[in-house]
């Protein structure tokens, strides 16, 4: 796998291209986001590949990055999707994703999403509180067809994350808590055949480390399989969920496959050898490699306050303003040096700041802020009357698809029209 790199004299690369180049070769402005699309197909495989001959599959959620590029690499590779909204459903179809692969997660899946995914057969909607079972069985009379679901359980697991990706404790507003459960199962019998359970899901958060937690619900997840199959429920599959971490340059993580290994180890030993498995895997595939390149436009020093201004803010990685994330930043045309200096973005609002970064003595040209390919352009808004950045994807060492940003001047239009 590749991703973001360096070359003998320093300068960056990425898919083992120097980014200069792809950037000329591509021909867009800045702020704009680079993916390595073959890195993408690896770890997708990698992870496909962990599953050995036992039944399951990798669910890639789309909603790390949407792009159809990357959710078509993700199929080619094997992978399905996890999709929280009508939007991504047709994404996820559109890229050649089957049915049969897809999963639909959200707490609040609107009559025509449910109307969508129930049409297209998806292998199953994850219904996330007990109050949602009947209007999907009712959704399902509707559209004259049995919805596949399978039950979210919320198994009180906390984690060691940011409070705002840690979804699987007790005051999450997903998923179904244990002692709702007897009154789930309740519900879905009483839905008759406009439903048809086939499993049991749970997410834990985001940002594991160590397959610990994840392997906590799991077990959790276990439990209640186990339960219902004793009522006479019959089950096709667990999801355990996404969430494996990446290393943004603090401490390492446990590879993905290494947390598959893990969950197929758990199946025989809670009696549910039978089961397939679904995980549900985001930033893990994508994360590491992308890279948003951002051109510095002025400097500022203020007593010992030295300020890099790049013209790449919140609006294009909300990350590090919303989670209090951090993206290491680097020159694009030579190595890290010191002095550091704060890099912050154009946005109006203090919280666009990306840190302190060794960006050497004089100011570079362009910088790579990296780790970008999940949850970046995915999360951007044109706020401050700023467009949406340019996304580049290199295959084969080469510049395979360029979507270019709609640019400032269609900005001004639609919001003169509103
Ligand atoms: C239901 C669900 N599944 C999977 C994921 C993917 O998590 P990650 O990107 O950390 O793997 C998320 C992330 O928010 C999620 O909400």
């Amino acid at each position: 796998m590749s991703g973001f790199g360096r070359d003998g004299s320093g300068r960056a690369t990425l898919g083992g291209r120097l980014l200069s180049e792809l950037r000329a070769e591509a021909g867009v402005g800045t702020p704009a986001y680079f993916y390595d699309l073959d890195a993408i197909t690896q770890a997708t495989r990698e992870l496909v590949a962990a599953f050995g001959a036992a039944p399951g599959f990798v669910a890639y959620a789309v909603k790390a990055n949407t792009a159809g590029s990357i959710v078509r690499a993700v199929a080619q590779a094997g992978g399905g999707a996890d999709v929280v909204s009508g939007g991504e459903l047709a994404v996820a179809l559109g890229a050649g994703v089957g049915p049969e692969r897809i999963v639909m997660s959200g707490v609040a899946k609107q009559d025509w999403e449910l109307d969508r995914a129930i049409g297209h057969g998806i292998r199953a909607i994850q219904l996330e509180s007990v109050e949602e079972i009947p209007r999907v069985a009712a959704r399902a009379l509707a559209v004259g067809k049995a919805a596949r679901v399978s039950l979210r359980i919320n198994p009180d697991v906390a984690i060691d994350s940011h409070a705002h990706i840690a979804t699987g404790h007790d005051e999450a507003k997903f998923g179904i808590v244990a002692r709702d459960l007897p009154a789930a199962f309740g519900e879905v019998a009483r839905a008759g055949a406009a439903l048809r359970l086939d499993g049991l899901s749970t997410h834990v958060g985001s940002m594991l480390t160590t397959p610990g937690p994840y392997l906590e619900s799991a077990r959790v997840v276990c439990a209640a399989a186990r339960e219902l199959r004793a009522s006479g429920q019959e089950l096709a599959f667990v999801d355990f969920g996404g969430g494996f971490g990446i290393d943004y340059g603090g401490a390492p993580v446990e590879p993905p496959p290494a947390f598959v290994r893990a969950a197929l180890r758990l199946l025989p030993e809670q009696g549910l050898a039978d089961l397939a498995l679904a995980i549900e895997p985001g930033r893990s595939l994508v994360a590491p490699f992308g890279v948003l390149v951002a051109s510095v436009v002025q400097s500022k020093t203020s007593g010992s306050r030295r300020w890099c201004m790049i013209d790449a803010g919140m609006n294009d990685l909300l990350r590090p303003a919303l989670y209090g994330a951090r993206h290491r930043i680097e020159p694009i045309e030579h190595a890290p040096s010191s002095p550091e200096w704060q890099v912050v973005g154009p946005v109006c609002e203090s919280a666009d700041d990306f840190g302190l970064h060794a960006l050497g003595p004089d100011l570079p040209q362009a910088v790579a802020l990296r780790d970008a390919g999940a949850y970046g352009f995915t999360m951007a808004s044109e706020y401050n009357g700023r467009a949406l950045p340019a996304e580049v994807f290199v295959a084969g060492g080469r510049v395979a698809h360029v979507s270019r940003s709609p640019g400032v001047e269609a900005w001004v239009e639609r919001r003169l029209g509103a």
